[in-house]
């Protein structure tokens, strides 16, 4: 289980560069792989930066060349019981899925099993050439237990989702922007820092414009059409109550730059 009484950080990194600020998985003599004090110093670090105003777009990535994470970590589960795979990583996984603010992933190496599911719950995903995708816990004689199955159903469509995840097999980044998963195929080593790039610009926006954006479009993949469109034309409304859809409009009348105040 994880350990509760921990208070300093051991296996994450979190660097600010405001508006931005990136988190680093930072357990590389594992590949990243992500044990439960892990998952839950992760979904810590995020949640303060989702409520530090001066931090606007999250990066996560590993530390590293080898691996975004290498899965769940095997050691850990190889012993555990069914309890405990129940309650200890998984309120992690959840806490880190309800982070409002934009998350860009920054992928290098492998993203296996919980490194893939975990590059899944960013928002957009940016991979280097060399990176490798999959969900090999078949071959461990598990499957997904973090999204996987859901989240490659929803992007890859059926057929695609199938393969993977039973087979095990790995996907390079070619394949996965192909596919759709990866939105940015980088040289390899440029990917971190084309993720920051995109980070400020997304940074640059309207703070609450950007939030409930991506509020809106992850209700699409849980509502149908008709409940999904008056859901954005309430958010829509939401925001004529901000400072920055003022100041937006009259920036834009009056030829200037807006300069947004995240109010
Ligand atoms: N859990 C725990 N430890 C892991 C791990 C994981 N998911 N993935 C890698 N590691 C550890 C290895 O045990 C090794 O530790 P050691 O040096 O103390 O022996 C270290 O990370 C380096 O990994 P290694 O296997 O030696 O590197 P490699 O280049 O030969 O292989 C992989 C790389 C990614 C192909 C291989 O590590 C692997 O298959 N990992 C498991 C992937 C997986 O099944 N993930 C889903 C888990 S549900």
């Amino acid at each position: 289980m994880p350990d509760q009484t921990t208070t300093q950080p051991r296996y994450i990194v979190v660097e600010r560069e405001e508006p931005i600020a990136t988190a680093i998985i930072n357990r590389p003599e594992k590949l990243n792989a992500l044990n439960w004090d892990l998952v839950a110093e992760l979904a810590d670090a995020l949640e303060t930066l989702d409520h530090d105003d001066a931090i606007h777009c999250i990066v996560l990535t590993g530390a590293g060349e080898r691996a975004f994470a290498a899965g769940a970590d095997i050691a850990e589960m190889a012993t555990a019981s069914p309890a405990q795979m129940a309650l200890g990583p998984f309120e992690g996984w959840d806490r880190i899925r309800r982070v409002k603010k934009p998350i860009i992933a920054a992928v290098s190496g492998f993203a296996l099993g919980g490194g893939n599911e975990l590059a899944m719950h960013a928002d957009i995903i940016i991979a280097s050439e060399k990176a490798k995708f999959g969900q090999p816990e078949i071959l461990l004689g598990i499957m997904c237990g973090a999204g996987g199955t859901q989240r490659l159903a929803r992007t890859l469509g059926k057929y695609r989702a199938m393969e993977l995840c039973l087979t095990g097999e790995q996907a390079s980044a070619q394949n996965m922007y192909d596919w759709g998963l990866v939105n940015r195929v980088t040289p390899d080593g440029q990917q971190l820092e084309e993720a920051k790039k995109l980070a400020r610009k997304i940074a640059a926006q309207a703070p609450l414009a950007a939030v409930l954006t991506k509020e809106a479009i992850l209700a699409a993949f849980e509502t149908p059409l008709e409940a999904g469109l008056l859901y954005e034309k309430r958010l829509f409304a939401l925001l004529f109550s901000t400072e920055d859809q003022r100041e937006g409009m009259q920036a834009f009348l009056e030829k200037r730059p807006a300069k947004f105040k995240g109010r």
